[in-house]
């Protein structure tokens, strides 16, 4: 039997640009450049940062990912790239060096969504997807709950493709956003998330009443699968103005009152994220949850969900951190997806979409 096709795949819609190399459903080889530390003085990601970062990392990231896979570009058989969503200058140096790679290597370009991405990572890590899947991808861009239907492959060509179906999204802020924005009101440095997490462990969850949006009956009714962050982080701010007000003008929050707002506001994320995640895979009649995205890496969000997909009767699946956050074996893997399925390649004149819907696996 011939072997699987080798996948490189890209990765560059937001701040870290990845390429790993993927047979089949095996990860050879990937290596990952981060421009995090160059937004930090900003407290966020500043586009245009992210796009000349991006340009610099390629060359030396796309090596490293060779190097350590012990393949030569003369081996790749498709380059698979991030199309969208993200980024629009960020997702533009990617595709341009997809299209460069697949011209000079005379192989098929496979322009692929970041999003349906995040999910197919797990095929490295748990084998084939389950046929239905409820996936929750949490990250500083996306909050979204997919029902994800995916063919059985058996190694034959156009067998059916993986469809994707948009249950749910955050109506203002991302989850991670909702981190970062946080940890900015507690005075803690960016990504806040990690910093939130460590303040969190020493605090009690229940200290703060904070509300669970978009959980309220009419709420339910028409936003069952959305979610919003936006009156978490306002309540949030009020009580670290209360708390403000009570102290000496120009005085520390202090450590237990810090440590108490990042339990009690990490415990009302994590409380919607799974709630609302159970409740999709119950009333979808779907027996495995896929947890994808930065915020993957909260141990109170991952704590909670596994909690409450146990006591379910629902299997969990949650690839290694590294895997969570973005990279570009996430890209390789989709990659490999599609050309099982028969579906590509893409013109070359493929062109970058911002919004690309979660719909759209390969454009
Ligand atoms: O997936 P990711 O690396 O990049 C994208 O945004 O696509 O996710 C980054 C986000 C940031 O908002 C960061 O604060 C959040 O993930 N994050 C966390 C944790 N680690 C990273 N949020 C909560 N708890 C964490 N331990
Ligand atoms: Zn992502």
């Amino acid at each position: 039997m011939a072997a699987d096709p080798l996948v490189l795949g890209i990765e560059s819609s937001c701040d870290e640009t990845g390429v790993a190399l993927v047979r089949g459903a095996t990860l050879l080889g990937h290596a990952v450049a981060s421009s995090v530390d160059e937004h930090v003085r900003f407290g966020g990601v500043v586009p245009e940062i992210a796009s000349r970062a991006h340009l610099e990392a390629f060359l030396p990231t796309m090596r490293r990912a060779c190097e350590e896979a012990g393949v030569t570009l003369a081996d790749v058989d498709a380059v698979a790239v991030t199309a969208g969503p993200g980024l629009a200058g960020a997702l533009l140096v990617g595709v341009a060096a997809a299209k460069a790679l697949a011209l000079a290597l005379d192989v098929p370009l496979l322009g692929v969504n970041h999003l349906v991405a995040h999910v197919a990572v797990d095929v490295l890590v748990s084998g084939a997807l389950p046929e239905r899947s409820v996936a929750l991808l949490v990250s500083g861009g996306h909050t979204e709950l997919l029902d994800v239907h995916s063919p059985v492959h058996q190694g034959r060509q156009g067998v059916g493709a993986m469809r994707v179906e948009l249950l749910g999204q955050t109506l203002d802020d991302a989850a991670g956003e909702a981190f970062d924005k946080v940890a900015r009101l507690l005075g803690l440095p960016y990504p806040g998330g990690p910093h939130v997490q460590r303040a969190a462990e020493r605090g009690d969850p229940a200290a703060f009443a904070f509300p669970r949006g978009l959980t309220a009956a009419h709420d339910l009714r028409r936003h069952p699968y959305d979610f919003s962050f936006s009156g978490l982080k306002t309540a949030v701010a009020r009580q670290v103005d209360a708390h403000r007000r009570s102290l000496e003008p120009g005085a520390e929050l202090g450590e237990a009152f810090v440590a108490d707002v990042a339990a009690s506001f990490s415990e009302a994320v994590a409380d919607v994220l799974s709630r609302k995640t159970v409740t999709a895979a119950q009333e979808r009649g779907v027996q495995t949850v896929l947890l994808g995205g930065g915020v993957a890496a909260n141990a109170r969000v991952r704590g909670l969900l596994a909690e409450r997909c146990e006591a379910a009767g629902l299997d969990l699946r949650v690839p290694p951190l590294r895997l969570c956050t973005d990279n570009g074996a996430m890209v390789a893997a989709l990659g490999a997806l599609v050309l099982a399925d028969g579906l590509g390649p893409s013109p070359l004149e493929l062109a970058t979409d911002p919004g690309l819907p979660v719909s759209t696996i390969i454009v």
